[in-house]
């Protein structure tokens, strides 16, 4: 596959491309997901036609950007990566689509971030295969019909919700991403240790799996982290007890909550009360973007019973207060 990006690549992004899968069978875990792609991308090969436009939804570091180039690996085309932020101006979603070949895929990641205008430009591009583009302005202005090559937009979103009903309509296929099982995610730590060269046993590959809060992104960073210190603190071997010392230097605790987690529940405990709480507040008070707490940490706190969102706001769940060490009020520790 050829991969183009659009955008300039963040440094820390290196090692995430390496250890990127870029077929499907080397993809781990989603296994419903991968089986509908896989029939859609095999019906459309057979009939030399280019994929239906796919929507993929779910939390940050499961996988939608490594499927997109996967899609297209398979399909044996290019892909052409913007975000919905990047696109500006109805102009700069013109200039990519009008050099599109035909079967490229063209990836827009964070697509619930395109402003209206850019929006409605998409949706004769994804149904008709044209763009309307207006010279000028005012009563000289013309409108010219651009046609285009068939294309498959996958568009990926950590906030379906927000995707709006005439954009969603216009995709063929929708998927939505969930958190991986630790044995997947022990699978996926095996697999970039033998990329990545390093020597782990079996159940320091379960260990890291057990806390990255079931997200490929997190096994891969707690790996790499992980790593670090067997090579600067052991031998570089890493088993069980390796991965243990250095995931506690490392600030990770036993159930995978990093700083930035215990901050939340800290602050919802300890300086609300129990909460409720308003994302705002709790966001200023963690010193994170209240778009950042909601899209990135919340989902898995929510997930694993430790916080509830409530028409209020946040609430810490008894679960928190036991993983604090905090005794509920009114509800002394029996002794
Ligand atoms: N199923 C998987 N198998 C193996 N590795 C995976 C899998 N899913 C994700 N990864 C790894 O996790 C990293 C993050 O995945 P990716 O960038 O695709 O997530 P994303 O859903 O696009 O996140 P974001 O919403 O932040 O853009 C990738 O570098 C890849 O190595
Ligand atoms: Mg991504």
């Amino acid at each position: 596959m050829r991969e183009e990006s659009l955008l300039s690549p963040t440094a820390e992004d290196e090692i995430e491309i390496t250890l990127r899968p870029h077929r499907l069978d080397e993809f781990i875990g989603q296994d419903r997901v991968k089986e509908r792609l896989w029939i859609s991308i095999e019906a459309a090969r057979a009939e030399g036609r280019s994929l239906d436009h796919i929507l993929l939804s779910g939390p940050p570091g499961l996988g939608k950007t490594t499927l997109a180039g996967i899609v297209a690996a398979e399909m044996g085309t290019t892909l052409r990566v913007t975000s919905g932020p990047a696109l500006e101006r109805p102009g700069d979603l013109a200039a990519i689509l009008s050099n599109l070949e035909p079967g490229d895929v063209f990836f827009i990641d964070e697509i619930h971030r395109l402003s209206r205008v850019v929006e409605e430009v998409l949706y004769s591009a994804m149904e008709d295969f044209v763009i309307d583009i207006v010279l000028g302005k005012g009563p000289t202005a013309q409108s010219i019909r651009l046609d285009l090559p068939r294309f498959t937009l996958i568009g990926a979103t950590t906030r379906k919700g927000t995707v709006t009903a005439p954009l969603r309509d216009r995709f063929g296929i929708e998927e939505k991403l969930d958190y991986y099982r630790d044995d997947e995610l022990a699978a996926i730590v095996t697999r970039s240790a033998g990329i990545l060269g390093v020597d782990i046993t079996a159940d320091a590959a379960l260990e890291i799996a057990r806390r990255s809060r079931s997200t490929p992104r997190i096994a891969n960073r707690l790996l790499a982290r992980v790593r670090d210190y067997a090579v600067a603190r052991a031998d570089g071997r890493v088993d069980r007890e390796v991965a243990d010392q250095a995931l506690r230097v490392f600030e990770v605790d036993e159930i995978g909550l990093d700083k930035v987690d215990r901050a939340i529940l800290e602050a919802i405990v300890l300086k609300f009360g129990g909460g409720p709480v308003g994302l705002g507040t709790l966001a200023i008070a963690v010193g994170e973007e209240p778009e950042t707490v909601e899209d990135a940490y919340e989902p898995f706190l929510l997930q694993v019973g430790l916080i509830q969102r409530t028409p209020r706001g946040r609430i810490a769940t008894d679960l928190a207060y036991r993983h604090l060490g905090v005794d509920k009020p009114g509800q002394p520790t029996l002794l």
